[in-house]
């Protein structure tokens, strides 16, 4: 009996097996990159929903998607590009609003879920000849470089010093049933979910220090 391996293959052999097996396999595969593709949904049945949010004091009508993001609805159907789009998962806080007076990250709500909502933005706290106590404050202590991450910042920030009056502790709160003071740790803490790439930190304790009304 013939041993296989003893069976001599040249290598041109090798070349014309190898040309006729992707020859094959060219012949299965779908002629276009469209055939490859899964077919495109029918636009009717891609969920849709009206929901009315009140934005910065204005009732706004929309027709969404129901997977559009209030961050998207208020950016790309609004035309409210204060808020920001940063990491898009809830992580760098860029895109925090107010909603009925609780601040969210955006990009990790749905818009279809806050029908009737009061929403405010950054254009919604104050106007360039009339800036908001905290926006005055950032602008006086340096509290942005890039001014990327600064609309959530100042958000958070008018939030959370509402957090503080209103007695809600936090993780650094020594007593849960007494008013939390407001001390640059406990500052630090309720604004950890607001990424500063630039670092200005400090300055931004600072301003919101001062529009607390206490010496830092
Ligand atoms: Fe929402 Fe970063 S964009 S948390
Ligand atoms: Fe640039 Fe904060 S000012 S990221």
């Amino acid at each position: 009996m013939n041993n296989p391996l003893d069976t001599p293959v040249s290598r041109r052999d090798v070349l014309i097996a190898g040309a006729a097996s992707a020859a094959a396999g060219a012949a299965n595969a779908p002629a276009t990159a469209a055939e490859a593709a899964p077919a495109p949904a029918p636009a009717a049945s891609i969920p849709r929903a009206k929901v009315t949010l009140n934005v910065n004091g204005q009732a706004r009508a929309l027709d969404l998607d129901t997977r559009t993001t209030l961050l998207d609805a208020l950016r790309e159907h609004l035309q409210l590009t204060g808020t920001k789009k940063g990491c898009d998962h809830g992580q760098c806080g860029a895109c925090t609003v107010i909603v009925d007076g609780r601040r969210i990250n955006s990009c990790l709500s749905l818009a279809v879920m806050h029908e009737g909502a009061q929403v405010t933005t950054i254009e919604g706290l104050g106007t360039p000849q009339r800036l908001h106590a905290m926006q005055a404050a950032f602008v006086k202590h340096d509290g942005y470089q890039c001014g990327y991450c600064t609309p959530g910042q100042i958000c958070s920030a008018v939030a959370v010093l509402d957090e503080i009056n209103r007695g809600i502790p936090s993780h650094v709160s020594a007593d849960l049933t007494a008013r939390p003071l407001l001390s640059a740790e406990e500052l630090r803490e309720r604004m950890s979910g607001n990424i500063c790439r630039c670092g200005a930190y400090s300055n931004i304790i600072d301003a919101i220090t001062e529009v607390a009304g206490v010496k830092a």
